[in-house]
């Protein structure tokens, strides 16, 4: 939706150019709250005015049958604008939902926050450094999480913003509508080069960006030789391989299957539950397992942490054995 107030020589523009769907939806609730509350606004101060002429001291207004409380009226006029917002808060509230729904198809992309600059990874393996490329009119997951403070990720042109957490993943979900570059600015003070931590969306065609992430094959084997230096240096194998004599869960194609916890919920294991399993082992037990999981706590960095899962959910896609060294093309969902 476009808005522009064009006076004279000055274009003033009321809204950001709008290049995803929640945007557009985002939008249109933004528009639909300005024309409520502006009428509202609007009214209320012409009848102020209105009654402070008409019933100013010494008017000859008659003031002899003041309006009764029964009349309904009030009822009415309080009763009615309640309805009107309740509205409105139900239809952002279905927005609100709609744009957090995750995604099972859309694309992940990995970014890290840190002092002061993005760090992005693609599934591809690719990487990138304060530029996020992706693909339009295909639904884009990026999974976030920070090396050190709060950041908060804010694409105005998409009206998507979300906070990047020291501890743990947070998601963002949106499909680009517009091909182009659009800015991207940390919302979260995080220190002083805060203001300078700015980054941009490149939106590309989809066939421009598969060839575009496909390039770089040396970076994706620099991620999956990172994640597996992390699980052997880690010990990882010595629990969760077949030969074990420990009989932890297997890794091998555990990615996207469904877990079943010992309290009867279950999961799918995805990247924040492979994240928390690393982290907090104990937080849920997998069903039939005895909680003797170490925590791997501090011992990963956020990086180290991306690549580590990067190379667990490399075998899930291809069914090779994750100890196979010829795996790293399979690093893709
Ligand atoms: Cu990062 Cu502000």
């Amino acid at each position: 939706m476009k808005v522009t107030v064009n006076t004279g020589s000055i274009s003033f523009r009321l809204l950001e150019q709008s290049a995803s769907t929640v945007a557009e939806s985002t939008d249109r609730l933004f528009v639909a709250m300005l024309i409520v509350c502006g009428v509202m606004a609007i009214t209320l101060a012409l009848l102020v005015l209105w009654f402070s002429i008409r019933y100013r001291a010494g008017s000859d207004a008659n003031r002899d049958r003041p309006p009764s409380h029964a009349g309904g009226l009030e009822a009415a006029w309080t009763i009615a604008p309640l309805l009107l917002f309740l509205g409105l808060f139900v239809w952002a509230a279905h927005d609100a939902v709609q744009a957090r729904r995750l995604d099972q198809k859309a694309l992940p992309v990995y970014v890290v926050g840190k002092q002061w600059m993005w760090r992005i990874q693609h599934s591809s393996g690719r990487q990138e450094i304060n530029e996020l490329h992706v693909p339009v009119a295909q639904p884009v997951a990026l999974i976030m999480a920070s090396q050190d403070v709060i950041h908060s990720f804010f694409i105005p042109a998409f009206r998507l913003k979300q906070d990047v957490v020291p501890g743990r993943f947070t998601e963002l979900m949106f499909t680009a509508t517009e091909l182009g570059e659009f800015p991207v600015y940390c919302t979260e003070y995080c220190g002083s080069a805060h203001s300078a931590m700015l980054a941009r969306v490149v939106v590309m065609r989809a066939d421009e960006y598969s060839r575009w992430a496909g390039e770089h094959a040396a970076q994706r084997d620099e991620t999956w030789q990172m994640g597996r230096a992390s699980y052997e240096r880690l010990g990882c194998a010595s629990c969760h391989s077949a030969s074990s004599h420990v009989k932890a869960p297997l890794l091998q194609g555990l990615y996207g299957r469904r877990v079943q916890f010992d309290d009867g919920s279950s999961t799918i294991a995805d990247d924040q539950y492979l994240r928390e399993s690393i982290l907090q082992p104990r937080r849920r037990l997998v069903a039939g397992q005895p909680p003797i999981m170490p925590s791997f706590e501090g011992q990963l960095d956020e990086e180290e942490l991306l690549a580590l899962v990067a190379y667990l959910r490399s075998p899930g896609a291809s069914g090779a054995d994750i100890d196979d060294p010829r795996a790293p093309g399979s690093a893709s969902r």
